[in-house]
């Protein structure tokens, strides 16, 4: 490991080959779902931003993506309980009529922001379908209310705080190439 991390990180819980092996196959799933349908790929800024770069070259199909930020989270471990969405204009908007959408997002966690996401653009604009992916799935964290169907998931973790591959601790360790477990003493 190297010095800047390895006193900070406690575990690496899903290694970098691993990550890759099933975001190709998230990939194929993807190409083979939407063969011939007009597909456009919604990234949940910041963390899904490396899942969705390595999730899009893993599929073999045209497609279109675009960006939005929804916010819930302020800088430190624990869920606000309102979602923030920002960062879509109308043309985007606009462009998603009538097209299948695979919003992708890093966490599913306690489903505040894919619930608030799906019902934005299930109210907001004629799209042809919302198909979810994540990379983590919390199987115990889901919220009464907030349910949210995955059509494609990378991995389920246990209710543990991870950083890497795009997912932070205070804006910090998206660049970790792995997903990990940081020491406590880091996080408390
Ligand atoms: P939810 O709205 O509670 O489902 O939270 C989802 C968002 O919280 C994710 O998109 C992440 O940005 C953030 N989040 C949840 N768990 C973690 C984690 O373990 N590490 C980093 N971010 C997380
Ligand atoms: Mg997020």
């Amino acid at each position: 490991m190297r010095e800047w991390y390895e006193s900070k990180v406690a575990e690496v819980l899903i290694d970098q080959a691993t990550l890759q092996r099933r975001v190709v196959e998230l990939g194929e799933q993807i190409t083979a779902d939407y063969e011939g349908l007009p597909l456009t790929v919604v990234v949940v800024m910041q963390g899904a931003l490396f899942f969705a770069a390595d999730l899009v070259r893993a599929v073999d199909a045209p497609l279109k993506m675009i960006p939005i930020q929804a916010s819930s989270y302020h800088g430190g471990k624990a869920s606000r309980g309102s979602v923030v969405l920002s960062g879509i204009d109308d043309f985007s908007l606009s462009d998603l009529v009538d097209r299948h959408v695979v919003l992708v997002d890093d966490v599913l966690d306690t489903g505040r922001t894919l619930r608030r996401l799906i019902d934005y653009f299930t109210c907001e604009i004629q799209v042809a379908s919302i198909g979810v992916a994540v990379l983590l799935r919390k199987p115990t964290r889901r919220e009464a209310g907030f349910e949210v169907d995955l059509r494609y998931c990378g991995f389920d973790v246990a209710d543990e705080f991870v950083v890497g591959y795009g997912l932070d601790y205070q804006g910090e360790y998206r660049n970790l190439p792995f997903i990990a477990v940081l020491n406590q003493e880091v996080t408390k």
